[in-house]
């Protein structure tokens, strides 16, 4: 059994340093800089995410127009500030607070004005306190053991209306098959560079497993290098 605490306080330390452009940046180093810089290199970012995820970006704005989004895991923030665009609001969560203070300082600067922000300290309790017919979760869910991730999303489950529309990046079976199936502790250094506590794969069966029968899987979609770097599947609450 894995102590959810135990794998929150890795992950807060690890995900300071989050992917920006061609490199991995710490964001305590990105706040201390001065305005000007620190939108320079944000806009420089953007060109690397548009170039690796602008298929998302077309497809998801359509999924999400209109709908109040729960977004876990939000990072540097780019995709959130994206579907605002199209979304009703986007309500942007992260167990790290610097995190949610840089997409505060980005999302000010562009003037988004649909956007909240929630630190979660609690993933297994937290309340969300809104009601959500979209749920986006890019990267997140792989990073702790199933057993934990199956606790937060049965407290998200909370929080979603029927008819509420999912999109969830995870790693494939492929990848952890390519790298020689190592234990999840040793797959994350290689995924995310050394120091990352955890990654575990996703196919069709373990998504439905992790979700429940509340939740029907509408596709599965594996993209990046070979086909076999990304997977996103999309599910939608019954
Ligand atoms: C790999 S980064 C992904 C960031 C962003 N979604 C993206 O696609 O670029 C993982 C993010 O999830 C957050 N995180 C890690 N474990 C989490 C958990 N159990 N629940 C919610 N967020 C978590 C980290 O602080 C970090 O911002």
């Amino acid at each position: 059994m894995f102590a959810v605490a135990d794998t929150l306080k890795k992950n807060r330390k690890r995900w300071k340093t989050l992917p920006a452009g061609e490199r991995r940046e710490n964001v305590e180093y990105l706040m201390t800089l001065e305005d000007k810089e620190f939108y320079k290199l944000y806009l420089h970012y953007t060109k690397f995410w548009e170039k690796e995820r602008g298929w998302e970006y077309e497809k998801y704005s359509e999924t999400f127009s209109g709908r109040s989004v729960l977004e876990i895991g939000s990072g540097l923030g780019y995709d959130g500030i994206i579907y605002s665009n199209s979304a009703e609001k986007w309500v942007f969560c992260d167990i790290i607070p610097e995190n949610l203070q840089f997409i505060q300082r980005i999302a000010d600067y562009l003037n988004v004005t649909n956007v909240h922000f929630q630190l979660v300290e609690d993933v297994i309790n937290h309340d969300f306190r809104y009601m959500f017919d979209g749920f986006y979760a890019h990267g997140v869910l792989h990073h702790v053991p199933f057993e934990v991730a199956q606790k937060e999303v049965a407290n998200i489950d909370r929080f979603l209306k029927p008819g509420a529309k999912l999109i969830i990046l995870m790693y494939p079976y492929e990848r952890w098959d390519l790298c020689g199936k190592p234990p999840f502790d040793e797959f994350g250094c290689m995924t995310d560079g050394e120091g990352t506590p955890w990654a575990e794969y996703y196919d069709e069966l373990k998504i439905q497993e992790l979700f429940g029968n509340g939740y029907c899987l509408e596709d599965s979609i594996k993209w990046g290098d070979q086909n076999a770097e990304f997977v996103n599947f999309e599910l939608i609450k019954r």
